[in-house]
């Protein structure tokens, strides 16, 4: 077969067949297709999209391109939720635990930032020791012990994913609907839990800018889920802000010990333990307790020092601070009805808190503040946003992205935070 083929039947429009779609996935899984190949095919498939068909073929091959993780047998049932990204959303951190300590187990599998939304691993990695590569052995004895293990997706599980993530993060082929759904559910499937709640989220912070491309997106992961023997269900949630109030990998890590702590900003907590109740439903454990109990109780915040130190962590230790801060005031008073997710996202991400090329380390304090959220009121002249950059060149890209990205006493357009249901 030759991927030349291949590459101009898709930019043509045509659909590839199971043979094609399984041939160039272990070839460039191999090393067999070039990079530059394999980015102008991701380029086709963003302009022409997939059939159902070829959206399932294409996650199978992904998935059949490693190996399968099975962790039944461990006395409790498996359950994970994953996002589709988001600015400041630093949800698993606090979610993962509070589930565990409800009693399920949660092989959360995450990945590194993406574009603008940052990545579950990157966050984690700013607490001093913390390791993200768990070998499945020690993965199942942690799902065991602590009830819970957030690592990155071993070389062993859809190795075809890991390298397409890292290509399309650098070549503008992040959006769209059937790469999003390869890459999660090939993951997800590769992972080995038996319930999946997914969070797809819709806004200008997110991949999928408006209800229906989100929608979309949620209808065929939970298709693929569900045709695969996993329970399934998604939930559309507004990424049109930041969550929270705190965007940067160690701040939002510090973010979500405020929510373990029993406090933290209300629209972190709320989506926190929607989505855990999602998770233990889904795992079919109705009666369990409530996660809003366990970050009450305490339980959450012991799971989780326990989950840090398990993976070489230090709870206790200071989180990385940025060397630099630059003040964003509010050049007017009234109430804040805008505060765009993107904007704000591109700003953290030029900050350094993501990355412009797929080798780029990221700079764990570097993010952004949010002094105030849609709907509160501000006075001129008061801080908006608080920059943090090791590097002070940083702040003036930074700043140019924030450029209208924030309106006072405008029509209140929110989205409510949970939109739909998808089962
Ligand atoms: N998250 C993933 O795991 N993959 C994508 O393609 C986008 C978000």
């Amino acid at each position: 077969m030759d991927v030349i083929d291949i590459i101009v039947a898709k930019r043509d429009g045509g659909e590839l067949t199971p043979g094609q779609i399984d041939w160039v996935i272990d070839a460039y899984t191999r090393g067999d297709v070039a990079e530059e190949q394999m980015a102008a095919l991701n380029m086709a498939i963003v302009w022409r999209g997939m059939s159902r068909a070829e959206v399932a073929r294409w996650t199978d091959a992904m998935l059949r391109s490693g190996d399968r993780l099975d962790f039944t047998g461990l006395g409790r049932p498996t359950t994970d939720k994953h996002s589709t990204g988001g600015v400041g959303d630093k949800i698993t951190l606090p979610l993962t635990p509070a589930v565990a300590a409800c009693g399920a187990a949660v092989p959360q599998l995450s990945g590194r930032g993406l574009g603008h939304t940052g990545g579950t691993l990157d966050k984690l990695e700013s607490i001093p020791g913390w390791r993200a590569e768990v070998p499945p052995e020690e993965m199942r004895r942690l799902l065991g012990e602590v009830g819970a293990v957030v690592c990155a997706a071993g070389s062993g599980l859809a190795p075809a994913d890991r390298r397409l993530y890292a290509l399309r993060d650098v070549t503008g082929t992040v959006e769209s609907v059937p790469l999003i759904a390869g890459s999660i559910m090939s993951k997800k499937l590769a992972e080995g839990t038996g319930a999946l709640v997914l969070d797809v989220k819709v806004g200008s912070g997110a991949f999928m800018k408006d209800p229906a491309a989100a929608r979309e997106l949620a209808r065929t992961m939970v298709d693929i889920g569900t045709d695969n023997g996993v329970r399934t269900v998604a939930l559309l949630t507004a990424m049109d802000t930041p969550l929270g109030r705190r965007v940067g990998n160690a701040l939002e890590v510090a973010e979500a010990v405020e929510v373990l702590a029993g406090g933290g900003p209300p629209d972190v907590v709320e989506l926190t333990v929607t989505l855990g109740r999602e998770m233990l439903l889904a795992a079919g454990m109705d009666g369990a307790k409530d996660p809003a109990d366990a970050l009450r109780d305490g339980s959450a915040m012991d799971t989780w020092r326990r989950l840090i130190a398990a993976q070489g962590g230090d709870p206790d230790a200071p989180l990385p601070v940025a060397a630099e801060t630059l003040e964003v005031t509010a050049p007017v008073s009234g109430t804040l009805t805008r505060l765009d997710a993107h904007a704000v996202g591109v700003a953290a991400w030029r900050l350094g808190a993501g990355r412009a090329r797929k080798e780029d380390r990221v700079s764990p304090g570097a993010g952004v503040t949010l002094h105030a959220k849609p709907g509160d009121t501000v006075r001129a002249g008061t801080p908006l946003l608080t920059l943090h950059a090791d590097d002070p060149a940083r702040f003036p890209r930074a700043a140019e992205a924030l450029e209208g990205a924030y309106a006072f006493d405008g029509p209140d357009d929110r989205l409510p935070l949970v939109i739909e249901r998808i089962a």
